[in-house]
């Protein structure tokens, strides 16, 4: 994929060179090459589940149950669904949901679709998977305000419910917690937004969008760099940015502890977003074109401001109409129903060939080589060659590290004293990944021979 994406810039520069050779002026718009961005905005054709809960029809239909159920909630009136509406992208159609105690709770209902690629949920990411996110708005106390073990007791009580628990999971035919939470998970994993128009044109068909639909598709790929963060078919990097929107919420900052997240939040999907206004994590713009208004004028300059957000926007009536165009062919017509993809397990980690070296570079938010081999008493050094500031973390059974915010120019360096795999991340940029295998010293000497 990297190196697909390498060809790929180095393809779009070339034909921007010619342009400009050519005499293009600069507020000519460079020609789309569809060949690259077909590649970079392709489906899936399986969605990812985690080794630790295999999707099956008994469990995802037992998901489906309980994500209606308002005996989950305290007051027994609240469901998953009371916020997150099918109808409007699993969103609610409203800026806050009011909470129980009737005032606004402090952010918008994200939609729900896609989230099985997913890297962290919640706008700051402080949940890492499906299954740990799903009892946090059961207990919150404005939200659901549920105490879980009576929930369970109620759904304990109902034969029907017995019985489905007891089917979803025959190993261990319980109404329990970690069941409760595993059957939420797999159902929410089946909610893959559908094909639209978009995905027509992905696939080939160029009739499929109108003019001011493909000039919109230009300038997002283009000169207003919106796909600097809204990449792939999901528009997501999966990252946390501060955009520059006005509010006191810090975001990804207090959860990582670096004042450097302040104000960053995660990069919203933008499939299916027709359904799911108002917009940001507060709810604050009510419409695309106030987005878009947002990127081109009202952009709050502060130092938290992310590195990839293009200096300065100037964008014309007719560009912002365009890129409005654009995103609307992003959503279906009617209110969309999830797309069946077949499930297929994944584990975490690259399969990239692992490179014996000390040294890692992070330029372009990659962390490069993505494997890499040491030997037990061997130190790991990770290079901020980059433009923007990143967050080594490194969680494991028998290590931790976590490099605080790491500007670019520093250095981290990581000592290794046992054998084994560990992987690394970037706490603001989760998508780089790094797996590191250190070999006992018995174990390295036939390696090293060999070479
Ligand atoms: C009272 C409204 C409400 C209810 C009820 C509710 N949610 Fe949410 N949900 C929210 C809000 C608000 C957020 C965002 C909170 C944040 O990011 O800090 C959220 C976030 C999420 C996310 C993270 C999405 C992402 O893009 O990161 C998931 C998943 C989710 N909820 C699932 C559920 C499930 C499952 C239930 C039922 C057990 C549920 N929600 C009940 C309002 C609600
Ligand atoms: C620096 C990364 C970055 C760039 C560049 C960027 N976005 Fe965003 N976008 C985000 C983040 C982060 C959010 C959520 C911010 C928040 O809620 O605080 C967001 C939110 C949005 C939303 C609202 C989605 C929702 O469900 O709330 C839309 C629509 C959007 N962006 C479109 C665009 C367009 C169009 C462009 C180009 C003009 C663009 N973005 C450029 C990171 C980016």
């Amino acid at each position: 994929m990297g190196r697909c994406g390498l060809a790929g810039t180095s393809r779009v520069l070339a034909v921007l060179a010619l342009a400009a050779i050519l005499g293009g002026a600069a507020d000519r718009p460079a020609p789309l090459d569809a060949g690259h961005w077909r590649k970079a905005f392709t489906r899936p054709d399986h969605t990812p589940v985690p080794p630790d809960n295999p999707a099956t029809q008994e469990k995802v239909s037992l998901g489906a149950k309980l994500f209606e159920d308002p005996r989950l909630s305290g007051s027994g009136d609240v469901a998953c669904s009371t916020c997150h509406q099918a109808d409007l992208s699993f969103s609610d159609g409203i800026d806050r949901h009011p909470g129980l105690d009737g005032q606004p709770l402090d952010r918008r209902t994200p939609p729900l679709w896609n989230l099985a690629w997913a890297l962290s949920l919640f706008w700051d990411g402080r949940a890492d998977s499906l299954e740990t996110q799903a009892i946090v708005p059961i207990e919150n106390t404005r939200e659901m305000a549920g105490d879980l073990d009576l929930s369970l007791q109620a759904l304990s009580a109902d034969p029907q419910m017995r019985k489905a628990f007891a089917s979803a999971f025959p190993e261990n035919p319980a109404v329990t917690r970690a069941n409760m939470a595993k059957a939420l998970a797999a159902f929410q994993r089946t909610l893959v937004s559908p094909e639209t128009r978009f995905d027509r044109w992905v696939k080939g068909e160029d009739a499929a969008l109108e003019p001011d639909e493909l000039a919109g598709l230009s300038l997002f790929v283009g000169k207003a760099a919106c796909v600097a963060c809204h990449k792939g078919w999901r528009f997501t990097d999966d990252a946390f940015h501060d955009i520059g929107l006005p509010g006191e919420d810090r975001g990804r900052g207090p959860i990582l502890g670096i004042a450097a997240a302040d104000h960053a939040f995660k990069t919203p999907s933008l499939r299916e977003r027709v359904w799911s206004a108002p917009y940001m994590h507060d709810g604050s713009l009510a419409g695309f074109e106030d987005v878009v208004d947002h990127y081109a004028d009202r952009v709050i300059r502060r130092p938290t401001l992310s590195a990839d957000l293009p200096q300065r926007l100037d964008l014309s009536p007719t560009e912002r109409t365009q890129l409005v165009a654009f995103l609307n062919t992003l959503s279906s017509n009617d209110p969309p129903r999830p797309a069946g993809l077949p499930p297929k397990v994944m584990a975490f980690g690259t399969d990239a060939e692992a490179v014996a070296t000390s040294t890692v570079s992070q330029k372009d938010r990659r962390f490069t080589p993505t494997s890499v081999l040491l030997k037990v008493g061997e130190a790991l050094r990770i290079l901020n060659d980059d433009i923007r500031v990143h967050n080594v973390r490194l969680d494991g059974p028998d290590k931790s590290f976590n490099s605080d915010a790491q500007n670019p120019g520093d250095t981290v360096t990581i000592g290794f004293d046992r054998a084994g795999r560990y992987d690394v991340i970037c706490g603001i940029h989760p998508e780089m990944r790094l797996s590191v295998t250190v070999l006992a010293p018995s174990t390295t000497e036939p390696a090293q021979n060999k070479k």
